[in-house]
């Protein structure tokens, strides 16, 4: 995106703000749809990414499905105009209630999370249900451990010991529908073989117990270039595990959150102070953690772009910090930058996913206007 436009939105509505360039994002759905175009494919979009109803409504209009992992999501989705076909529910602590509610608007598939959830469905069925099963197919995704999901150890999916107990229950009950099988092994992966592995064991798993699944959903995952060069090589995705996709002969669907969003975003803020200290410089933006989680949470390292003219500043290595009392509250440390002067604008790339839908009003501070660029103009979002 132009930063000539980040300029003029922090110009326009004041920072910080993120600013979401939704042409970015038909670009993705149009790759994806090019990639998966020899198979039967349905995107469920993963809402906890970003749920802003402005890039809910592109996706609803485009015909994507969406993964939802709460009731609130589950209304946000339907406030745009997502009809219960084209809802998939997950989440591994699905309440009573919602459970009801799914069951009456007829959902695309409740994705079941534990034995115990099928218990507890069973008790509430008022009529024929899909569902599928996510299973824990004990694989490394080799991501950050707290955005790994496929272990064993993680609270997500059923081993396939269990998985087998819940078909026979799922099959000796004629409300139930098994349609598929699930899993997500986690986020930002910048591997293939940890999908490989989780393919191959869902493969061999659905050979054993001989399932015929009319739907396969390999969750999300893709990890996106942060700016270190590590991303999920999609040609290699396609030599490894499209052969697999293609044995099962099954809709595919894949519930993509990161790779579809992500780099769509900036948080455009200002610089609000740079201070010196005996053996540091700290520059201080008006945004911080609360607006964006990620870097204290994860160690997530974002690129941050001047948008002031660079030539013939000299370059500096600062701490690029926010407001909050917590010392965690650092988006990058020793970075090198061109020195900024105080009320100039920087933007933090590839916020787009987990960067609004995390924040917090922690110390206060209110959240970030969202602003939408369609490619023409910018408005707020709604
Ligand atoms: N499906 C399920 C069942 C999930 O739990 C998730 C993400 C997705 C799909 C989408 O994954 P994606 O394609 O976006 O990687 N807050 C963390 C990421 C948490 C992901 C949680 N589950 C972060 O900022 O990195």
């Amino acid at each position: 995106m132009d930063s000539q436009i980040l300029v003029k939105a922090a110009e326009s509505f004041g920072t910080p703000i993120y600013v979401y360039d939704l042409p970015f994002i038909h670009h993705r759905l149009s790759i994806l749809k090019e990639m998966f175009k020899d198979f039967d494919f349905r995107l469920a979009y993963a809402v906890k990414a970003n749920f802003n109803k402005d890039i809910l409504s592109v996706l609803e209009k485009k015909n994507i499905m969406v993964d939802v992992v709460s009731f609130g999501e589950y209304k946000q989705v339907r406030s745009v105009g997502f009809t219960p076909d084209r809802i998939i529910v997950n989440g591994n602590c699905k309440k009573r209630e919602e459970l009801q509610q799914y069951v009456n608007d007829g959902v695309f598939s409740i994705n079941l999370d534990s034995y115990e959830e099928l218990l507890r469905l069973e008790k509430i069925l008022s009529k024929p249900t899909r569902v599928s099963i996510r299973v824990n197919p004990d694989v490394d995704a080799k991501t950050h451990r707290h955005i790994a999901t496929g272990l064993k150890e993680n609270k997500f999916g059923v081993d396939f010991d269990t998985a087998t107990k819940m078909i026979e229950r799922i099959k000796s009950n004629k409300m139930l529908d098994l349609i598929g099988l699930h899993c997500h092994i986690g986020s930002q992966i910048t591997e293939v073989e940890p999908y490989l592995e989780a393919v191959v064991s869902i493969k061999y798993f659905a050979k054993s117990m001989d399932l015929e699944l009319s739907v396969l959903n390999l969750g999300g995952g893709w990890g996106i270039d942060y700016g270190n060069g590590k991303v999920l090589d999609l040609e290699e995705y396609k030599k490894k595990i499209f052969p697999l996709l293609k044995e099962f002969g099954s809709t595919i669907v894949l519930e993509l959150g990161r790779w579809i969003v992500a780099p769509s975003a900036y948080l455009v803020a200002k610089v609000e102070y740079i201070k010196r200290t005996s053996s540091k410089i700290f520059i201080m933006l008006d945004t911080g953690m609360t607006h964006l989680i990620r870097p204290a949470l994860y160690g997530a390292k974002h690129r941050i772009i001047p948008l002031y003219d660079v030539k013939n500043r000299k370059k500096i290595k600062a701490d690029v910090v926010g407001p909050i009392c917590e010392s965690a509250d650092t988006f990058r440390k020793s970075y090198t930058m061109a020195e900024p002067k105080e009320g100039e604008f920087v933007a933090i790339c590839d916020v787009g996913a987990y960067g609004y839908a995390m924040a917090s009003d922690y110390n206060l501070i209110p959240k970030p206007k969202e602003i939408i660029w369609d490619g023409e103009k910018l408005s707020i979002s709604s």
